[in-house]
């Protein structure tokens, strides 16, 4: 386990408890896992779905299929050097698939995650020991003021239960002089509409919703070559995602379409909880809706003091 000491500057070490846990992988072996977990974290049941698509979706060799960031830091005008020698937060960090990009980079990261994904983080990144995994709620954050140079958090704000708090908190542990990045859904019909959908299946199991997403990629994958425009079509009228291959569809549809909250965010939000310093990035992706805007990146600057 990394030196928790060596993060002492970073967490609020009496929340936090150690855990050691065994886990089984697909393929049979084992693992044993070494992550902190917040003690003040007690409703994590909403992030089950998460929970599926990380350890029961995401096949074995998850490096294969699983996105790079690089074109986000791209978009936002970041290079991996903007990284270097920094403390950096990874708010909803998933797998660790972004901390994974810059951990040779930064001086240390802290990778927060509610899901029990935790342990599959904790895995990738065991021989960093500039990387400490928390099972924590960002809405909740056991860690100090004022502390990290970059906080990022990407996809993750909008699927909380009250994205305000969530932002109050990151922004909290930003350092003066700092800043704090976040990816969210943008407010525009298509994610209003998939808001909609989110909502009528929130009362389903997480296996029925696995069920739902797997299915739905089977659909949309089950096509001739030829037939990417329409496939293209009936995904956009779906409100789901379509990605290059069936594994990967069906893991984005779990982000899409399963989450018990699926907020949809614009830039007025950030600016009536007060934020000034606003820099904001749009980006429409391969669906190409006409006009909208399928995720807006803002990135909050703050004051040197
Ligand atoms: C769409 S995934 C994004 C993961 C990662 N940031 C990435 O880009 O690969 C959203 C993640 O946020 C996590 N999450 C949801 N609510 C959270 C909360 N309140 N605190 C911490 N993590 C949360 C989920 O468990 C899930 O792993």
């Amino acid at each position: 386990m990394n030196n928790i000491s060596s993060f002492s500057h970073l967490i609020n070490q009496e929340r936090l408890e150690s855990k050691k846990q065994i886990c089984n992988m697909k393929n049979g072996n084992t693992y044993t896992s070494n992550y902190l977990r917040d003690r003040e974290c007690f409703e994590t049941s909403y992030v089950d779905d998460f929970t599926i698509k990380w350890l029961d979706m995401m096949p074995e060799d998850y490096r294969l299929i699983r996105k790079t960031y690089l074109d986000w830091f791209f978009r936002l005008g970041l290079r991996l050097g903007d990284f270097k020698d920094k403390i950096v937060l990874d708010g909803g960090c998933g797998v660790g698939s972004v901390s994974e990009m810059i951990v040779n980079l930064a001086s240390q990261i802290v990778g927060v995650e509610l899901s029990n994904s935790i342990n599959l983080i904790a895995k990738n990144l065991a021989n960093h020991k500039n990387f400490l995994p928390i099972q924590a709620s960002i809405e909740n954050l056991p860690l100090r003021d004022k502390s990290f140079d970059i906080v990022f958090s990407h996809g993750v704000v909008h699927h909380t239960s009250n994205p305000r708090k969530s932002m109050s908190e990151l922004w909290r542990v930003v350092k003066p002089g700092g800043k704090l990045i976040v990816w969210v859904y943008p407010d525009n019909d298509f994610m209003r509409r998939r808001s909609l959908l989110t909502y009528f299946l929130s009362d389903e199991s997480t296996d029925n919703k696995k069920g739902f997403s797997e299915l739905l990629s089977k659909w949309l994958h089950f096509s001739a070559q030829d037939y990417d425009t329409g496939r293209s079509i009936i995904a956009r009228d779906l409100c789901c995602s379509l990605k290059t291959d069936p594994i990967n569809t069906s893991m984005y549809n779990i982000d899409s379409l399963c989450p018990t909250f699926h907020h949809v965010l614009q830039e007025s939000f950030f600016r009536e909880l007060g934020f000034e310093d606003i820099e904001s990035s749009f980006y429409t992706n391969e669906f190409k809706v006409k006009g909208q805007q399928m995720d807006l990146t803002v990135t909050l600057n703050k004051k040197a003091n």
